[in-house]
């Protein structure tokens, strides 16, 4: 894998397709991946190199011919990238990759690739259902390109044929899924149960309490659980992100209707999931009195009479009895210095749970770095600063060691040890 995050070199090549391409590189930007966009010259009459440099934080690579690029550009972006995705790849390029050409950077990356190459075919059906096409196509698949589409559909003229692009979701889920195939499947045959972003209470109908959570960090956690096999269920708060195709995601507002998903998926005997890893900031107060009507400005003070929400994981905690499964893990941002740990060990203890991450609430929050500590009943331990994804790859390891110990398959189990 590259550096950190998961890397794809994201090749795009001329076809009207081409303006979903960005779709592709947002989607995967959100499950925590790196996107270095490359573009054919074609490609460029088709999106603005500004848009995907924008979307990316990447310069966009559209030649090998830069003397401003340091080495050679195929090799070095090949090095970088776990996977290469041509997106849209139209006839003529899926022609080159089957001849193994090099004289544009989008097919020397193919030559040069080190790990997985996907492509996302868009052409007009007659095009498409050709037999050089068609004979293409079946030397790629024998070569180990992964394909996916086209889809029946309309396409670009108006008509409807076998031909359209595959829809950007399923795109990103099978460059995400290409990386799948080669990590560890160690969470096959579980369902984790992940939490994330706010939750929101409302006060009347356009104004809310809420925090700063965006979501980052649960979804990440979601898409490392899937990535290793697990069916994942994520119960997400108010957030901007979009879903990774790969779990099952279920939207909720408030603590009420968090802790009522959860009931629902947990189950009452809580034997519905095998680990719940509880990475939503949940609001702990919410208003006395919702109203129904928007509330109108007064005197120059106001107050706002809050009530205690439900405490969600304490109560699972208490519930799950000394059980080995669900495991559970919490988390907890403080403002608390050198008490972080102290806080966050408390938390272990008083909610009863496996596992608390321990972030400083300075940090924690919007960016795609987390420093965060792993807090259990054997000690403290310090993961430094890493990705968002490189945190939820520590998480999920730790419920992996825990469910070894159980049976697979019933959730309710004791520890076998
Ligand atoms: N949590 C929860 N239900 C709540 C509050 C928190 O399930 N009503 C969960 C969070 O999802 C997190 C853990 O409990 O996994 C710790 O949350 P945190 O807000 O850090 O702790 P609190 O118990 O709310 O304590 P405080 O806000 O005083 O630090």
């Amino acid at each position: 894998m590259g550096a950190e995050k998961p890397t794809v070199a994201l090749v795009v090549s001329g076809s009207v397709a081409a303006y979903k391409a960005p779709m592709v590189a947002r989607l995967l930007l959100a499950a925590g991946w790196r996107v270095i966009p490359v573009m054919t010259a074609s490609a460029e009459r088709f999106v603005g190199a500004v848009t995907l440099s924008g979307l990316t934080g990447e310069a966009v690579r559209t030649s090998m011919w830069d003397p401003t690029f340091a080495g050679e550009m195929h090799v070095e972006i090949a090095r970088q990238a776990d996977v290469i995705a041509y997106v849209p790849a139209t006839a003529d390029l899926l022609a080159r990759l089957v001849q193994g050409r090099a004289d544009d950077l989008a097919a020397a990356l193919g030559l040069v690739a080190k790990g997985p190459r996907i492509v996302a075919p868009a052409m007009h059906p007659r095009m498409w259902l050709h037999e050089a096409t068609q004979r293409n196509v079946a030397q790629l698949c024998a070569d180990g390109v992964a394909f996916v589409g086209p889809v029946y559909g309309a396409v670009a003229s108006g008509e409807d044929g076998l031909g359209r692009m595959a829809e950007p979701e399923a795109i990103a889920e099978a460059i995400i899924a290409s990386l799948r195939k080669a990590g560890p499947r160690d969470l096959e045959g579980r369902h984790i149960v992940v939490t994330a972003g706010p939750t929101i209470e409302d006060l009347d109908p356009v104004r809310f309490l809420g925090n700063r959570s965006t979501g980052k960090m649960g979804f990440a956690i979601a898409v490392n659980a899937a990535s290793r096999g697990a069916k994942v269920t994520l119960i997400a708060g108010p957030t901007h992100l979009t879903s990774p195709a790969i779990v099952q995601r279920l939207d909720v507002r408030s603590t009420a209707d968090m802790a009522a998903a959860m009931e629902l998926v947990l189950g009452v005997d809580l034997d519905g999931a095998d680990a719940l890893v509880m990475t939503a900031a949940v609001a702990d107060y919410r208003p006395a009195q919702v109203s129904a009507s928007k509330e109108k400005k007064g005197n120059d003070r106001a107050a706002i009479e809050l009530v205690k929400n439900a405490d969600i994981l304490a109560a699972i905690g208490a519930k799950r009895n000394g059980r080995a499964t669900p495991v559970l893990v919490g988390f907890a941002v403080e403002s608390a210095g050198e008490q972080l740990l102290v806080y966050a060990r408390r938390k272990l203890i008083d909610k009863k749970v496996d596992v608390i991450v321990a972030n400083p609430a300075e940090t924690a929050f919007a960016g795609d770095t987390n420093e965060a500590w792993l807090v259990d009943a054997s000690g403290d331990t310090a993961l430094g600063t890493l990705s968002k994804s490189g945190v939820a790859e520590r998480i999920v390891d730790e419920v992996v060691k825990r469910l070894a110990v159980t049976c697979l398959g019933a959730a309710s189990c004791e520890a076998s040890l």
